[in-house]
């Protein structure tokens, strides 16, 4: 189904010798839609800059100006990195690194845009604010991590992280609440959720990317009041969210967060407004679709 992840998407017109180079560090990167997004961004803006996929870990020795991590690295490289922004620091993980080649040698500066990229993707696609609200978060994992930071940061009254492996979902709700005393988050199994009648269910386990199941065996117990959030994008509906809409839920998939999140770290590299549009268009040419 996804087309074009392989030649990275249209190029730059004019790329040249002083074209500053970004890209994205991780292992496979091959079907990534990132760079498709991101070079259509420099083209529209008429910036000088080429994305590219590196399926290797060594950038030591070439000028990059700016890359994307992906699993394994993205908590691997906070001891390289000569600073830190906030969100990155309370998460443990950095999924943005910008390079500044004015010092010899450069200097990482490293970020994580995957919550403030959820977080517009709840406002956007879903007109959701977290304020005040109760939130049902499945899963654990990295993608689990920036969410759960980035709903407590935002002022959800109630977080309860559920995991397949238990141990998983308390040692991530720790975190969070030494991160944020008094907040009320717990961690649980899979089990028991009946009854929680959360404003919001957010899916951040990767069941239902590709595999045709949801990570609930029936949603109605659950008693969810609004809406819920897949970060799952292929497909760009899973069987989770057509639970949800039969039960006249909004929903959206993960195709917002990982724009937002592109978005976010096209700005902290160039310092522009990203041009969102631009890049939600390539986004879905990237993955052969006019729409979702
Ligand atoms: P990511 O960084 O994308 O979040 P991850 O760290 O590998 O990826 O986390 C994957 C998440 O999906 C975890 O919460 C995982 O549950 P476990 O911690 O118990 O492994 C969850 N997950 C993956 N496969 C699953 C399955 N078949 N059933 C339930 N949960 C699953």
């Amino acid at each position: 189904m996804s087309t074009g992840e392989d030649s990275g998407g249209d190029l730059p017109p004019g790329l040249n010798g002083a074209s500053a180079v970004y890209g994205l560090l991780g292992h496979p990167v091959a079907h990534s839609l990132s760079p498709a997004m991101h070079n259509a961004a420099f083209r529209a803006l008429g910036i000088n800059a080429v994305y590219v996929p590196f399926p290797v870990a060594g950038l030591c020795s070439v000028e990059v100006r700016g890359f994307n991590l992906t699993v394994p690295h993205k908590t691997a490289i906070v001891p390289l990195l000569a600073e830190l922004t906030p969100e990155a620091s309370a998460i443990g993980a950095v999924n943005t690194v910008r390079n500044d080649p004015s010092h010899p040698g450069g200097r990482l500066a490293g970020t994580n845009t995957d919550g403030i990229g959820f977080l517009r993707s709840l406002e956007q696609d879903l007109g959701f604010d977290p304020r005040e609200r109760e939130v049902l978060l499945l899963g654990a994992g990295g993608a689990a991590r920036a969410i759960a930071f980035a709903l407590l940061e935002a002022g959800a009254a109630r977080l309860v992280i559920a995991n397949r492996t238990v141990e998983r979902a308390q040692a991530l709700a720790a975190d969070c609440a030494k991160a944020h005393p008094g907040a009320a988050v717990e961690g649980r199994g899979m089990d028991g959720l009946s009854g929680l009648a959360p404003h919001l269910l957010v899916n951040s386990t990767t069941v239902g990317m590709g595999d045709g199941r949801s990570p609930v065996a029936e949603l109605a117990p659950l008693g969810v009041r609004e809406a819920v959030a897949e970060i799952v994008y292929h497909p760009l509906e899973t069987p989770l969210m057509r639970q949800a809409q039969a039960a006249g839920l909004a929903t959206t998939n993960g195709i917002g967060m990982l724009l937002h999140q592109g978005a976010a770290a096209f700005t902290f590299w160039t310092g522009r407004e990203a041009p969102v549009d631009v890049m939600r268009a390539a986004l879905l040419k990237a993955m052969g679709t006019r729409g979702h």
